[in-house]
C-alpha cells in the first residue's frame, strides 16, 4: 500500500529524530563526549574509539563541493576478514545478468522507445542486496563516469549482513513498502514518496518493516548529488536544503558470526566479519546519508502559457565538467496546478538530445493514459520521439483551459542523463518488456487540412 499525499504541515512529526539541511557540517555523539573537541584525531579518543576519515571527494576538491566526515567508532572499519567473490555461490546465469557496472558491455542498444511491467516480486527470500537487477546506465563505475539504473525487491531483512557499495553513492526511491535503513552514521526509515542517499562507503543493512519493499535505485558513478542552482528563481523554491534530513549518530556492540558485502566494479564481495560495523558512536562532517520527502517539492509551473522544459521539476543532479551539462537529472512530477491558457497541458512531443529513464512511484502520470503503472519503468533515449499518447492528446487538446486544472494523485519521476542510456541483456530479454509500446502513438491520426486554419 502507498501512503496517502499528505501536507507538508502533517509531516512535522516525520522530521523529529533527523538533523535537518543539505550537505550540512553536521555534529553528533550517541554518548556524551564522545566527539573531540578543537581536533579529529586525538591521541586518545574518549571512550577507547578510534578515530576514522571518511572522504567522498578529493582531498583538494574546492571547499563548496569538499565532502569528508570523521567517524569515532568501536573498531576501526579494516577489521575483518579477507573478500572473497560472493557470485560463485549463486547460479552462473545470475552472475551473468543481475549486475552490470561496465555499459559499453552490453548489447547495441534499441533506438526503440522501451517501457516495462513492474517486475514481480521474488518468490525466494531475497534481501534488499540480493533483489537488485541492473536496467541500464551509461559509463562505467571502473571510471567513476556516468551511472546504473536498478530496481530492487525485497522480502527478507538483512539481519546478520551488512553493505557498503565502493562504485557509487545510491539514490533510493521506494515505490513499495518502507525500507528502514540502519547506517554506521545512523538509522533513517523511508516510504514511498521520499527518498534516500547513502553515500559510496558508508555501511548499512536494510530492514522491511511491512516485509517486502521494491523500488528503484539510481548508483552515481560520478560527482555526488547536490542541490542545483536556482537562477531566476531566486532564494528559494525547488528541493528547499532545510528539509534534507540526516540522522543523528546511533551505534550496536554487537558481536557474532556477520557478513560483510562490497559491490566493487560490478562484483559482490564478501567478507567474514566478527562484529557489526553499524558502531560509530560518534560523527561530525558534511558526508552523510540524507533523506528527503518528496511531497515537500516546491513546485514551480507556468502561471501563463505552455509549460517550462522539466528543467523546472528538478529535485538533485550530479554535474559534470561541462557547466549545465549533468551526469544525472533526478526529475520528479508531483501533484501540481496545470494553469497554463491555451495551452497543451500535458507534456509536448519531443526528442531530445538527454537521455530519460522514467519510474511511476504512485497513480497516473498525465502523459499516458493506461500502459505506465507504478513499479514499471520507461526509456527513452537520444532523438527518440515520444510525447503523450492518442488518448491524452484529444483529451487535452479539447480541455477547457479557462480554469486550473489540479494533477492530483501521482508521482512519477525521471532519471536523466547527457549519454546514452544503455539497456541491459536482462532489460532488453525481460518478460515485462512491453512489445506493444510503440502502439500507444499509432492511433494520432492526421488532422492536417490545408483548406482549414
Ligand atoms: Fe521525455
Amino acid at each position: 500500500m502507498n501512503a496517502p499525499l499528505r501536507h507538508p504541515a502533517e509531516a512535522v512529526d516525520a522530521q523529529r529524530g533527523y538533523m535537518s539541511g543539505f550537505g550540512n557540517e553536521f555534529a553528533t555523539e550517541a554518548l556524551p563526549g564522545a566527539l573531540p573537541e578543537g581536533r579529529n584525531s586525538p591521541q586518545r579518543v574518549a571512550y577507547g574509539l578510534y578515530a576514522e576519515q571518511i572522504s567522498g571527494t578529493a582531498f583538494t576538491a574546492p571547499r563548496s563541493h569538499n565532502r569528508r566526515s570523521w567517524l569515532y567508532r568501536i573498531r576501526p572499519g579494516a577489521v575483518h576478514r579477507p573478500f572473497t567473490p560472493l557470485m560463485p555461490l549463486m547460479p552462473l546465469t545470475a552472475r551473468a545478468s543481475r549486475l552490470v557496472a561496465d555499459f559499453g558491455a552490453v548489447p547495441p542498444t534499441p533506438p526503440n522507445q522501451l517501457r516495462w511491467d513492474p517486475l514481480p516480486m521474488p518468490a525466494e527470500p531475497t534481501d534488499f542486496i540480493d533483489g537488485w537487477v541492473t536496467m541500464a546506465g551509461n559509463g562505467s563505475a571502473a571510471s567513476m563516469s556516468g551511472c546504473a539504473i536498478h530496481l530492487y525487491a525485497a522480502n527478507r531483512p538483512m539481519t546478520d549482513r551488512f553493505f557498503y557499495n565502493s562504485d557509487g553513492e545510491l539514490l533510493i526511491v521506494p515505490q513499495h513498502g518502507r525500507l528502514a535503513i540502519a547506517t554506521e552514521m545512523g538509522r533513517l526509515e523511508v516510504e514511498p514518496f521520499e527518498i534516500a542517499v547513502i553515500p559510496r562507503g558508508v555501511r548499512f543493512a536494510v530492514d522491511l518493516p511491512d516485509g517486502e519493499a521494491r523500488g528503484y535505485l539510481c548508483e552515481n558513478f560520478g560527482a555526488l548529488l547536490r542541490l542545483p542552482d536556482l537562477g531566476v528563481i531566486g532564494s528559494n523554491g525547488l528541493a528547499n536544503p532545510r528539509d534534507f534530513l540526516t540522522p543523528h549518530a546511533a551505534y550496536e556492540d554487537r558481536e557474532g558470526p556477520f557478513e560483510l558485502v562490497t559491490k566493487l566494479n560490478g562484483e559482490l564481495w564478501r567478507a567474514d566479519i566478527g562484529h557489526s560495523p553499524l558502531d560509530v558512536v560518534a560523527w561530525h562532517g558534511n558526508y552523510a546519508p540524507y533523506k528527503y520527502d518528496l511531497r515537500r517539492y516546491n513546485t514551480i509551473g507556468s502561471i501563463s502559457y505552455d509549460h517550462p522544459d522539466p528543467s523546472i521539476f528538478l529535485v538533485l543532479h550530479a554535474p559534470t565538467d561541462t557547466p549545465g551539462v549533468d551526469s544525472i537529472d533526478f526529475v520528479i512530477f508531483p501533484p501540481r496546478w496545470l494553469a497554463a491558457e491555451n495551452t497543451f497541458r500535458p507534456p509536448w512531443y519531443h526528442r531530445n538530445i538527454a537521455s530519460e529513464f522514467m519510474g511511476l512511484v504512485h497513480g497516473v502520470y498525465d502523459a499516458k493514459a493506461e500502459g505506465f503503472v507504478p513499479g514499471g519503468a520507461s526509456l527513452h533515449n537520444c532523438m527518440s520521439g515520444h510525447g503523450p499518447d492518442a488518448e491524452t492528446f484529444e483529451k487535452a487538446s479539447n480541455a477547457d483551459t479557462s480554469k486550473p486544472h489540479k494533477v492530483g494523485d501521482t508521482l512519477a519521476f525521471m532519471f536523466e542523463t547527457r549519454t546514452l542510456i544503455r539497456p541491459t541483456r536482462y532489460a532488453l530479454e525481460a518478460a515485462e518488456l512491453q512489445a506493444n509500446y510503440y502502439q500507444c502513438w499509432q492511433g494520432l491520426t492526421k488532422h492536417f487540412n490545408p483548406e482549414k486554419q
